[in-house]
């Protein structure tokens, strides 16, 4: 008997060292996981089709090639928390298998923000503004609820989203105009509670912008003055060919990490597409009409704009590189072109390219310059 196991053990030690666990040739080849690990966590948002599953491709390349997921959806509060006295777990209970069955850093996004906002959390039944008394409560047990179901499974939250304005103003959200500014301070507050342990973050777009990037400083200042912890400040970086510039974004990184904040590239993609809008707002509240000029690679992408959108992106991944001290994660929104939410926005049913992997889930160049770049560089973190 003892034979026979030694016998078997040894077939099987040659078969996997041939083939790879998953029966497939085994090559040399690294993946982005592997040669940032310790260097920069990658992430990717994910769908559901993603983590029931369904797209047993697709989950199959980001276990593969990300150590970080972000939900695309499933935990905004019109999805997980619909009704006041209800909550959907399915979808964010699946998500969080997902990211512990692969030794994922597991983010939550977002707790607060006011789109996709649960039609009943800041009104009555007769559709006026709650008082600020009721709105804290209702955040506080939003807050708990979700944060302390996945307590020491999901590592860091985007607790607010986007609740500036791009010229530095406070945005005049529900939750601003009920409870003023002091609405941040307050979800921080709550999440800390609900998972002390938890990193806990401030998420937004159009960071490049020296006003909103100013008053975005400012708040975690005045956070971290009482006492109130933040970890860290998203860049969601959802870009175009043009926009935001290099040096930009540069000096935002460098800005957001002389706050103590570890800085992330939270959300980050990038169309060829004509961009139907000056600047870079992200707002996902503006949409524009489809016309055909305005969807020119619907038949696939001419050799000289892949090329320039692969230096570009390659450029991005070298900067974020050279800050990887201060520069905690680096998120795509999306993993194969197929999925990305810029497919339709903010022009709908065009054919967009912004994502690491294209519509046949075949990897783009950049992803080798990623890992050749990673190999060479070592981190030490600030
Ligand atoms: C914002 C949100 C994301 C996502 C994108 C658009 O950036 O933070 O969750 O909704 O818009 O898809």
């Amino acid at each position: 008997m003892k034979y026979i196991q030694s016998y078997l053990a040894i077939i099987l030690f040659v078969f996997v060292s041939c083939t790879g666990t998953a029966g497939t040739k085994k090559t040399e080849a690294s993946t982005m996981r592997q040669v940032l690990n310790g260097k920069i966590l990658i992430g990717c948002a994910v769908n559901v089709n993603q983590t029931n599953g369904e797209d047993s491709v697709g989950s199959a390349i980001i276990a593969a090639q990300y150590n970080s997921i972000t939900p695309e959806n499933c935990m905004k509060s019109e999805v997980i928390h619909p009704e006041e006295n209800r909550y959907d777990f399915i979808a964010s209970d699946a998500y969080v298998d997902y990211g512990m069955n692969h030794g994922m850093f597991i983010i939550g996004h977002c707790l607060v923000w006011h789109s996709q906002l649960a039609p009943w959390f800041c009104v009555d039944k007769d559709g006026k503004n709650v008082s600020p008394e009721v709105l804290k409560q209702r955040l506080k047990t939003h807050i708990e609820t979700i944060v302390g179901r996945y307590k020491g499974r999901i590592k860091g939250w985007d607790v607010v989203n986007e609740a500036f304005n791009d010229d530095g103003t406070y945005r005049q959200s529900k939750f601003y105009q009920i409870l003023g500014e002091e609405f941040i301070p307050l979800a921080f507050q709550y999440a800390h509670e609900a998972d002390p342990d938890a990193e806990l973050y401030y998420n937004d777009y159009s960071m490049v912008g020296a006003q909103k990037r100013d008053s975005v400083i400012s708040m975690v200042r005045k956070l971290k003055a009482r006492g109130i912890r933040i970890d860290g400040i998203g860049m969601q970086m959802h870009s175009t060919m043009e926009d935001p510039n290099l040096s930009g974004v540069e000096k935002s990184i460098e800005a957001f990490a002389s706050t103590g904040c570890k800085v992330m590239i939270t959300e980050f993609d990038m169309s060829v597409l004509p961009n139907p809008f000056a600047g870079t707002n992200a707002s996902v509240a503006n949409r524009f009409a489809y016309t055909e000029k305005t969807d020119p690679f619907s038949k696939g992408l001419p050799d000289s704009v892949s090329t320039a959108w692969n230096k570009r992106m390659n450029d991005f991944f070298l900067l974020f590189l050279k800050h990887a001290d201060v520069i905690s994660r680096v998120t795509m929104w999306g993993l194969a072109d197929s999925d990305s939410w810029r497919n339709d926005w903010p022009i709908r049913g065009r054919t967009d390219y912004p994502l690491l992997f294209d519509r046949s889930h075949q990897s783009k160049a950049i992803v080798d310059s990623i890992i050749s770049e990673a190999k060479k560089v070592s981190v030490v973190k600030r």
